[in-house]
C-alpha cells in the first residue's frame, strides 16, 4: 500500500502550502467578494462556514481529489455496510447502525444488527418511563429520584457532554450525577448529597473491567448495602451497560438488568447506544430519540453529499490541510454556548484517541503530523484564558467556532452580546490589525512618536488565524446529535485519509497495564517490581509518607 504522500494530489498539496504560505487570508477576502457563498454551506439546522480558512478554490479542488485518491467514499460505504473495517481488532465499527433511522435490516456475521438495535432502544424506552414514572422503585419502596452514572472515557463523556448540552430541557423528575474519576473525591461528594433509598447506579463499562469504574461500582455498592444491610437491594439499585454479561453476572446485576451493547460500537462512538442510557433517564426517551434522529440526518448528508458540500469530508480535509501541509499542530474546539460546555473535552477523546497515531495501515510509520492536539473551553471564557496566545502567540492554532442563533434561554441582551464576540473573534483571528492602523489608532489617543514607537509591534496583530464558523439553529436534541455526528464523520475521514487505524486504542492500553502491576505494589508493602529509579523512588516515596 503505497503511503499518502506519495500520491499525486499529496504531492500537488504540498506545493499548493509552499505558497500559499506567504498569503493572508485578508487579502484573499479583500480579492473576491464571493469568498463566503465559494467557502460554506448550509444543511437543515446548520451553517458551516470555512471561508475563514486558507484555503483557494484550486487548493480545494485538490483537496477533494485526495479524498478520491483515498477512497474516502469506498471506504464510508464499508463501514455503512458493516464491514470489518477496524482491522486491528477484526471488527465492523457500526456506530451508525443505533441510529439507523429507516431502519434498512443491516446484516453483520448473517444477525440484522438493526433488530438488535430496535430491541434494545425498546428496553431502554421501557426501563426509562418506569424510573421516570416511579414505577421502579428502591429497596424500601421509594420512587428513584437520583441517577449516578459511572463509567469513563467513552462510558462517561458523551452522555455527560449530551447531558450538559440539554440539561435546559429536563424536567425536575430525576437528578443525574457522572462519576468517571477514581479519585474517591468525585464519588464521596456525589454520595454524601444523595440517600440510598432513592437512587439508581448505571454501571457503564463496555469490557466490565475498567479499574476505575469498577472500584466506583464497589464503593457505590458496599454503600447501599450499608443502608439495606440486604444483597437483595442490589437488583433495585444498580444496572449495568456492557457488552460483558460474564462480567455483570460476577460483579452482581442480573442479566435482566443489564443493557447491552455490541462490539462493533466503538466506546468514543458509543453515546448512541445503551450508553446514552442516562440521557435517557434524565431527559426521557424521546428526547433520547431526537438526538438518534439528528444524527441520521448527518448519516445520510454524509453519504449522499458531493464531496464539495460534504461537511464531515471538508472538516476533515481542512483538518489534514491545517496540520498535515501548513504545519499547525494543535486545534482549538471554542463553543460559543454554554450548554457545549463538555464538547472540546467530549472531542478529545473522539479524535485524539481514534487519531493520534503514527503507523499507516500497514504499520509504516508515517512520514507527516498526523492529528492536531485538540483542546478548547467555551470561548468566552477562553477569551480572558487563551486568547492572547491564539491573537499574538507565534504558533498559529486553527479553531472551530460553534454557536447557535437562538440561545437555550432568552435573557434580555446576552444572546447577542455572546455572539458579538464570536463574530469579533473570528474576523480579529483573520484580518488582525497591521501597523498603518495601530499607528492611525495611536495616533488618534494622542500619542507621542516616542510612545508610538513604543507601543507600535506590541499592537500589531498578524491575523491569518483560520478559524471555522458552525451556527446552529439552536442547542436542541436533533442539533447535538447533528454536531456529534458531524464531528465522528470528521474524524472516520480523517482516518481515512490519514491512513490511520482509527478504531482501536493501544496507546491507552500501556499505561493501564503498568498501572495495574504498579497497584499490587502499594495495596501490598513487600511487593516491589522493578522500574527506573525515578519510578521507584517516587513509588518509595509515596509509601513511606502516605
Ligand atoms: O480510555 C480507554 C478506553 O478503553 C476508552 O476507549 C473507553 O471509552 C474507556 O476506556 C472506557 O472503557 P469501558 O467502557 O470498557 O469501561
Amino acid at each position: 500500500m503505497s503511503c499518502r504522500s506519495q500520491l499525486t494530489s499529496w504531492k500537488v498539496l504540498s506545493e499548493s502550502a509552499k505558497k500559499l504560505g506567504g498569503v493572508h487570508l485578508k487579502s484573499l477576502f479583500e480579492q473576491d467578494k464571493q469568498r463566503f457563498e465559494k467557502f460554506s454551506c448550509q444543511i437543515p439546522g446548520v451553517l458551516f462556514d470555512y471561508s475563514k480558512q486558507l484555503i483557494t478554490p484550486e487548493v480545494k479542488s485538490q483537496l477533494i481529489q485526495l479524498a478520491e485518491e483515498c477512497n474516502v467514499a469506498q471506504w464510508r460505504n464499508r463501514m455503512f455496510s458493516g464491514e470489518k473495517i477496524n482491522f486491528t481488532e477484526n471488527r465492523s465499527v457500526l456506530h451508525v447502525a443505533l441510529r439507523n433511522r429507516d431502519n434498512t435490516p443491516l446484516i453483520v456475521d448473517g444477525v440484522n444488527v438493526t433488530e438488535q438495535v430496535n430491541a434494545e432502544l425498546a428496553k431502554i424506552k421501557q426501563f426509562t418511563e418506569q424510573v421516570r414514572s416511579g414505577d421502579w422503585r428502591g429497596y424500601t419502596g421509594k420512587a428513584v429520584k437520583n441517577v449516578v452514572a459511572i463509567g469513563v472515557g467513552g462510558s462517561n463523556l458523551g452522555p455527560q457532554m449530551v447531558t450538559e448540552a440539554l440539561a435546559s430541557f429536563a424536567d425536575d423528575t430525576l437528578d443525574i450525577y457522572y462519576v468517571s474519576n477514581v479519585d474517591g473525591v468525585q464519588l464521596a461528594h456525589v454520595l454524601n448529597k444523595l440517600d440510598p433509598e432513592t437512587t439508581l447506579f448505571v454501571v457503564s463499562s463496555k469490557t466490565f473491567t475498567t479499574s476505575e469504574t469498577m472500584t466506583n461500582a464497589r464503593s457505590s455498592v458496599a454503600w447501599i448495602l450499608a443502608s439495606a444491610q440486604d444483597d437483595a437491594a442490589i437488583a433495585k439499585h444498580f444496572v449495568a451497560v456492557s457488552t460483558n454479561l460474564e462480567k455483570t453476572r460476577a460483579f452482581g446485576i442480573a442479566d435482566e438488568n443489564v443493557f447491552t451493547m455490541w462490539d462493533w460500537v466503538g466506546g468514543r462512538f458509543s453515546l448512541w447506544s445503551a450508553i446514552g442510557l442516562p440521557i435517557a433517564l434524565y431527559l426521557g426517551f424521546e428526547a433520547f430519540q431526537d438526538i438518534l434522529e439528528g444524527a441520521f440526518e448527518i448519516d445520510e448528508h454524509f453519504k449522499t453529499a458531493e464531496a464539495g458540500e460534504n461537511i464531515p469530508l471538508l472538516m476533515a480535509l481542512l483538518s489534514l490541510w491545517n496540520t498535515s501541509f501548513l504545519g499547525h499542530k494543535a486545534q482549538a474546539i471554542l463553543p460559543y454556548d454554554q450548554a457545549l460546555h463538555m464538547l472540546p473535552a467530549y472531542l478529545q477523546q473522539g479524535e485524539m484517541e481514534s487519531n493520534g497515531k503514527s503507523v499507516s495501515f500497514d504499520g509504516q510509520t508515517v512520514p507527516y503530523t498526523t492529528v492536531p492536539l485538540i483542546w478548547g473551553m467555551t470561548g468566552i471564557n477562553g477569551q480572558h484564558a487563551f486568547y492572547q496566545y491564539l491573537h499574538q502567540g507565534n504558533t498559529i492554532v486553527p479553531a472551530d467556532f460553534i454557536a447557535s442563533i437562538k440561545p437555550q434561554v432568552a435573557m434580555g441582551a446576552h444572546h447577542d452580546i455572546l455572539m458579538s464576540n464570536f463574530f469579533a473573534q473570528t474576523e480579529a483571528m483573520m484580518a488582525g490589525v497591521d501597523e498603518v492602523a495601530v499607528r492611525a489608532d495611536l495616533v488618534a489617543k494622542g500619542k507621542s512618536e516616542d510612545e508610538i514607537q513604543a507601543l507600535l509591534a506590541h499592537k500589531i496583530h498578524q491575523g491569518n488565524r483560520p478559524t471555522t464558523s458552525i451556527i446552529l439553529d439552536t442547542v436542541d436534541a436533533k442539533a447535538v446529535g447533528r454536531l456529534v455526528a458531524m464531528y465522528e464523520h470528521k474524524i472516520f475521514s480523517q482516518g481515512i485519509l490519514l491512513q490511520i487505524c482509527s478504531f482501536d486504542q493501544w496507546g491507552v492500553e500501556l499505561g493501564k497495564g503498568l498501572a495495574s502491576k504498579i497497584e499490587s505494589e502499594l495495596l501490598n508493602e513487600d511487593v516491589n517490581h522493578e522500574h527506573d529509579s525515578s519510578t521507584s523512588s517516587l513509588i518509595a516515596y509515596y509509601k513511606s509518607r502516605r
